[in-house]
């Protein structure tokens, strides 16, 4: 099948189990960074790599992901769902989607990884080359945490899942193309110690069969988002390359240092913002300290309250909270009423969708 033929495969199923609570009301593929769900990232770089067949796969959290990109259209993209019964690895899902992908090349990517500007040099290096697959790498400082891989000679000689003791510090990111012969090797493949079928091993099984695995290093920003810490990093990094918007509106009283993004319907009332940072939809702050490094997503409200280097989801009401919110993450529809004050004290909050908290 031609190489122009890319089709997109992205998973975002699994538990999250990392990114409790959030991950027991909503996928951890939609957690937004720099108000944008990850997954939306995923999806528009594809789109931007000219691959508007997309296939995502899914599991529990399928309604919420549904909901969320619906048939695509709004990507300029046309998405199939495929449904997985069980997280059973990303192999797996590759195998489940052998219908969906009908024999096409594909690039896969994983729905919670994030790469700041993108993938679009690295398929076209696939589409132009003779490789039947290609990798991206990454120096990272825990090659344990991730697969990692071994070259010699500049080529790919093995990859191995989260080995204790790894061969080098490159890690497999996860964003791959694949060609057809993946199909052959994920029937091959057994369960792994974790009980999942391994994308590493599915890659080490081409490389022993001598097919032609092309490994690039990646040069530009990464991550994979399923840790919280990861997500106030990232959202962090991804605020600082976006450019200043002022769809919103500030009133005279309030200050803004550095670049800040007010989304459409933001009312602003008597509040220092100090960017980088976003303020989503219909949002309003009033008499409050925000910023920097925070993302304050659609419809929440902000009153007689300091927030630093935080990301609050959707709907949220943060009322008189006498201590400086910092390093937070707080979930959808969340009530945070205090009693006024300023107080030097910082909190650090790990809020759930709908949690409530009012000092008395
Ligand atoms: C998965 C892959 C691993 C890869 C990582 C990248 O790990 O199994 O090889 O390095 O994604 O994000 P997981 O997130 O499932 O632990």
């Amino acid at each position: 099948m031609a190489k122009d033929k890319l089709k997109g495969l992205i998973l975002s199923g699994g538990k999250g189990e990392r990114l409790r609570p959030f991950t027991y009301s909503g996928a951890k593929q939609l957690v937004p960074i720099a108000n944008k769900p990850v997954l939306f990232y995923a999806i528009e770089d594809l789109v931007g790599c000219g691959i508007t067949d997309i296939g995502i796969v899914v599991g529990d959290t399928r309604a919420h992901v549904e909901e969320a990109v619906d048939d695509g259209n709004r990507f300029g993209a046309r998405v199939t769902y495929i449904q997985q019964e069980a997280p059973l690895g990303i192999a797996h899902a590759v195998k489940i989607a052998a219908d969906f992908l009908a024999g096409h090349p594909f690039v896969l990517y994983l729905g919670d990884n994030l790469v700041l500007g993108g993938v679009a040099p690295f398929v076209e290096r696939f589409r132009s080359d003779s490789s039947n697959c290609q990798i991206l790498l990454r120096r990272v400082d825990t090659p344990q945490s991730f697969g990692v891989a071994e070259l010699v000679d500049g080529r790919v000689a093995r990859v191995v899942e989260k080995p204790r003791q790894p061969p080098s510090d490159l890690a497999v990111i996860g964003v791959y193309i694949f060609d057809q012969h993946v199909f052959e090797a994920v029937q091959q493949l057994r369960p792994s110690a974790r009980g999942e079928l391994e994308i590493t091993d599915t890659i080490q099984y081409l490389i022993d069969k001598g097919l032609s695995v092309q490994a690039q290093e990646l040069d530009r920003y990464w991550m994979d988002t399923g840790k919280m810490g990861d997500i106030l990093e990232a959202n962090a990094v991804v605020l600082d390359a976006l450019p200043a918007r002022r769809e919103g509106s500030i009133d005279s009283a309030s200050r803004v240092r550095g670049k800040v993004i007010l989304e459409h319907g933001v009312q602003v009332t008597n509040s220092v913002l100090e960017g980088p940072l976003i303020i989503g939809e219909e949002s309003r702050i009033v008499d409050s300290q925000i910023g920097p490094r925070t993302s304050i997503y659609h419809h929440c409200q902000v009153e007689g309250s300091r927030i630093a280097n935080s990301v609050v989801m959707e709907h949220t009401l943060i009322e008189r909270v006498s201590y400086r919110i910092e390093d937070s993450l707080i979930g959808r529809y969340v009530e945070l009423r205090g009693e006024g004050g300023a107080e030097e004290r910082r909190c650090v909050l790990t809020l759930g969708d709908h949690s409530q908290i009012t000092a008395a």
